[in-house]
């Protein structure tokens, strides 16, 4: 059986290809979901991708997964540094979460070093752009085969 795994996207990474090319790069959300998606098939595993604006839909997603997903690959945006109702939906998920991001978050503005989130996360992969969703679904993966 294949894993199943959720990709969940947060705010504004709906505009990535023309949002801040020189930070976030310029392909699209789609092209990202599909490059991911086919490396998962490489992998086998399954990816079903969900991306919105809306912090309760996020957390809705999270509690949907429960029932479905092995674990989940989210890139929760401005989220990442603030949103608790996130942290309570992902812990309470019981899901292994990989957090992800497109940048260094580190070498970024002060707001954007801490995370709320990364303590109940499996773990974290940032900076490398597009590349970090693919480490992450590495990763996940591994962990999910228990290698
Ligand atoms: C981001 C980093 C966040 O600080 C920012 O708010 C984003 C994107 C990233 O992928 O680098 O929206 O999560």
């Amino acid at each position: 059986m294949a894993h199943q795994i959720l990709l969940l996207n947060g705010p504004n990474l709906n505009l990535l290809g023309t949002r801040e090319p020189e930070i976030y790069g310029s392909d699209t959300l789609d092209d990202i979901v599909a490059a991911v998606t086919n490396l998962a098939a490489e992998r086998g595993a399954e990816i079903r991708h969900r991306q919105s604006n809306a912090e309760g839909d996020l957390v809705d997603a999270l509690q949907d997964a429960q029932s479905w997903a092995d674990g989940v690959i989210f890139n929760p945006g401005a989220f990442t540094h603030y949103s608790i109702a996130l942290r309570d939906a992902i812990a309470g998920s019981g899901l292994p979460v990989v957090e992800t991001h497109l940048s260094n978050v580190h070498a970024r503005e002060t707001f954007r070093h801490h995370s709320v989130l990364s303590a109940v996360c499996l773990g974290v992969v940032l900076g490398f752009g597009k590349n970090s969703y693919f480490a992450a679904l590495d990763a996940l993966v591994r962990h999910l085969d228990g290698s």
